[in-house]
């Protein structure tokens, strides 16, 4: 027999006061932000059958949308937008009364209050699909970096101008934070954060994001700009440059298989918040277990978003936000 008492770690989780005192991680509806995808030319939401309970949303139905978002306390939303007309250069980006820049317009007007981000990215805009302008080099069809980064930063312009509060590259173009960091000072958005899609790696799980989004690439894949999943160093790397390039959030994306990353990256570079983005693909798989009662929804988000949170992340952006504020608002 030992000398010493067993050691009773069950002495801190008999009950529901002493787990809640001593809980190392905590999830707050003010860390979570909420995607939105707005469509051009329709008058109701249109079901989005791969997300489902997930809707395109109109510009006549936001009303209502963002009433809803302001009862249950989310504050800050991320807006994606679905045009109606496709070019080369996905020029309906940048249209001062694009789909994007009226929705920001409508939603400033509804509750001025709501931080309203803005996803700055060409894949719903090009008709080819990419992340940007297209080119045929010696290896094949590819996205031209450099011209990208012009339009990028006309883009970055037009969102701020319409009112946005953030915009967050997406593209996973070399130099694009420091290139947009440099336009938006030069024209008086000094004030205005860049949230970077620092570490983005070509996933699977952006499937149902692409329907929702009519965003698919037409010819090849994204593994030119996304980063490969079986690389995690690199994904260090993609974070330092994003930093001294002037990114005000970092963020990580998929989110659920990368939690090491997400860990890695927290503690390499402590000081700027990480956000992390739960996918569509994440979301659906949820959803898909939960509509045949394999699993509990609701305990299955919540585990899942505070893991996030325990390896590191500070912002969740979620399809589940609105859920996640109406359970925090329950326990
Ligand atoms: C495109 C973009 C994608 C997502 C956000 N921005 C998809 C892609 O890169 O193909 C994915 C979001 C999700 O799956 O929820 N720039
Ligand atoms: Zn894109």
């Amino acid at each position: 027999m030992s000398t010493f008492p067993t050691t009773r770690l069950r002495r801190l989780r008999q009950t529901s006061s002493l787990r809640q005192l001593t809980k190392e991680t905590r999830l707050h509806k003010e860390q979570l932000i909420l995607p939105l995808f707005i469509k051009e030319g329709i008058d109701e939401p249109v079901p989005v059958p791969s997300m489902p309970g997930y809707h395109q949303l109109s510009l006549s139905c936001l009303k209502k949308e963002i009433n809803d978002i302001k009862d249950l306390g989310i504050k800050n939303i991320i807006l994606f937008g679905v045009p109606d007309s496709k070019d080369e250069w996905g020029s309906s980006s940048s249209r001062e009364d694009g789909i994007v820049q009226k929705a920001i317009h409508e939603i400033k007007s509804l509750h001025p209050d709501l931080l309203v981000m803005a996803d700055l990215c060409f894949c719903q805009y090009t008709d080819h699909g990419h992340c940007g302008i297209t080119h045929q080099h010696k290896n094949g069809y590819d996205v031209d970096n450099d011209a990208t980064l012009e339009i990028l930063n006309k883009q970055a312009i037009s969102l701020a101008t319409a009112g946005a509060d953030v915009v967050a590259p997406s593209g996973m173009i070399d130099g694009m934070v420091g290139y947009i960091r440099q336009t938006l000072d030069s024209v008086g958005f000094k004030h205005i954060p860049i949230m970077s899609y620092a570490v983005k790696y070509a996933s699977a799980l952006y499937g149902p994001f692409r329907q929702a989004t009519e965003g698919s690439p037409l010819l090849g894949d994204r593994r030119t700009y996304q980063m490969d999943f079986s690389n995690g160093h690199e994904a260090l790397r993609e974070a330092a440059l994003d930093i001294q390039e002037g990114a005000d959030i970092l963020m990580v994306k998929p989110g659920h298989t990368y939690l090491d990353i997400i860990y890695r990256i927290k503690q390499t570079s402590p000081y700027i918040p990480l956000a992390v983005y739960h996918t569509s693909g994440e979301y659906s798989m949820i959803k898909a277990a939960a509509e045949r009662q394999w699993i509990d929804e609701k305990q299955t988000v919540l585990e899942v978003m505070t893991a996030f949170r325990r390896a590191g992340a500070d912002i969740i952006l979620t399809y589940y936000a609105k859920d996640i504020a109406s359970w925090l608002e329950e326990s």
